[in-house]
């Protein structure tokens, strides 16, 4: 089963309004001519959504919020799903690690999220992953299996999730999973899914990597069968992010 590339960068809390038209437009000007047949989610800033929106004209590059909140209301600071479906984006990252350890994001929450995201129509990067110390105790699937059945609980629509496998220790830190640590856990999380879902929906979910992909290991990484694209931190900030794009047009062998 063939499935659409997709390749997300997550610009976190970072860039200016100067900074981003330079790198995005950049970008934008390079796939102007089309993607190859990947698909890119760009997740800048709360508050550079809209602005990074009007930069991209490419056909297949979309522009997803990194996070949105439960109910809509007396919640300073926050931003909600119908929020950004009515800026005219189609997409929101739920459940990255960030959220879950620095502002204790749940499993129930992530899913509450989920549930929530798809029901005003957005589609949703959902994020799991293992803390070194949980994978080396050797609760790598059990962890992600736990974060996983959170969210699956709560989907409505299973051809607008997308789940990024991002051990937590590879985050940031230069310590990429090999491409055998990322595909034993894709493979596994496809069997979760074929088991606990169906077998259509697992053979056509896309999983992405995430954690210290680069212009250098995305080409070993893609090379595996079940990893079916990227969500990228740092080097989306870079041009080498366009490389990493590159990497993902390649058919598998
Ligand atoms: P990184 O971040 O590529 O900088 O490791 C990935 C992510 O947090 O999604």
């Amino acid at each position: 089963m063939s499935r659409t590339p997709i390749i997300g960068g997550n610009f976190k809390c970072n860039g200016t309004v100067e900074g981003l038209t330079k790198l995005v437009s950049d970008f934008d000007a390079d796939w102007r001519g089309g993607l190859g047949g990947v698909q890119v989610v760009l997740c800048p800033s709360a508050l550079h959504l809209q602005h990074v929106k009007g930069l991209v004209s490419a056909p297949g590059v979309n522009v997803a919020a990194q996070n949105c909140i439960i109910k809509e209301g007396a919640f300073t600071g926050e931003i909600s799903a119908g929020q950004i479906k009515d800026l005219g984006l189609g997409w929101v990252v739920l459940g990255h690690s960030e959220r879950r350890t620095i502002y204790g994001e749940t499993d129930a929450i992530v899913g509450e999220k989920v549930k929530v995201a798809l029901s005003k129509g957005l589609s949703v990067i959902a994020c799991i992953g293992e803390t070194l110390k949980e994978r080396e105790a050797g609760d790598t699937l059990t962890v992600c299996y736990r974060q996983l059945s959170a969210i699956a609980a709560n989907v409505s629509d299973w051809s607008r999730v997308v789940i990024a496998y991002e051990p937590v220790w590879a985050i940031g830190t230069g310590k990429v999973a090999t491409p055998e640590q990322a595909q034993d856990v894709h493979a596994a999380l496809r069997k979760w899914i074929s088991a606990n879902v169906n077998g259509s929906t697992a053979s056509s979910v896309r999983i992405q990597y995430g954690g210290s992909v680069n212009a250098k290991n995305c080409a070993s990484l893609w090379s595996k069968p079940d990893i079916d694209g990227f969500l990228v931190g740092g080097a989306s900030l870079k041009p080498e992010f366009k490389t990493i794009v590159r990497s993902a047009q390649k058919s598998k062998l």
